[in-house]
């Protein structure tokens, strides 16, 4: 065996332990935010309304965009925000007003999530019944009010990186402020 070959493969053997173990510690934690997503370790289960690998309901906005361009910081943020953007509050002409989401709008027809309700419900409205839509000040995102602490929105948001990039990278409570 030449110099450099042995180099090589005594690297190989200082190394792969050290980056198996980073892997390891990884994915542990991206089981933990899966199962977290999936059955709610606090409050409302992430699957209620949001879909990741296959398993849950489309109801909030597809979370795979946001989670394969913003840093956990933004995603923890994001996770327990206070104020909605796509969500609002929608008047009907019958003057029935509930948290809506518009999912899809053509030729008059309106679909939109009535998340008043527990699954969200979907309604098909003429555009011609809405009112008004404005500003949600009553409608608060389920895990803003779960308190998960630190640990558990690391997980959680391990996960979510994990199923939309592909990539199992561990996140620490640290990079969450
Ligand atoms: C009751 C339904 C519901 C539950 C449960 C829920 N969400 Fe959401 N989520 C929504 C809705 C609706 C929005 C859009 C809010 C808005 O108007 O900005 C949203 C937005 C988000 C966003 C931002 C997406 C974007 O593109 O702006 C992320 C990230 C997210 N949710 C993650 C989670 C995680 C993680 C959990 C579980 C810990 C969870 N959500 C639980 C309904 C829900």
């Amino acid at each position: 065996m030449n110099r450099t070959l042995l180099c090589l493969v005594s690297a190989a053997l200082v190394c792969g332990p050290v980056m198996k173990a980073e892997d390891a510690a990884a994915t542990a934690q991206v089981e933990r935010g899966r199962s977290m997503f999936v059955n709610a370790g606090k409050g409302m289960a992430c699957t209620t309304c949001h879909a990741l690998e296959g398993v849950g309901n489309s109801v909030g906005p597809d979370v795979k965009k946001l989670a394969s361009v913003i840093g956990p910081r933004g995603l923890a943020t994001t996770i327990q925000m206070t104020m909605t953007c796509y969500v609002q509050e929608v008047k009907l002409s019958n003057g029935h007003t509930f948290p809506g989401m518009e999912k899809d709008k053509e030729k008059g027809v309106v679909h939109m999530w009535d998340l008043s309700k527990v699954p969200a419900t979907l309604l098909t409205l003429k555009e011609s019944d809405i009112d008004s839509q404005k500003t949600n000040t009553a409608w608060k995102h389920p895990p803003a009010q779960a308190k998960y602490n630190a640990q558990e929105l690391a997980d959680i948001i391990a996960y979510l990186k994990f199923a939309s990039t592909g990539v199992a990278k561990e996140v620490k409570d640290s990079e969450l402020q």
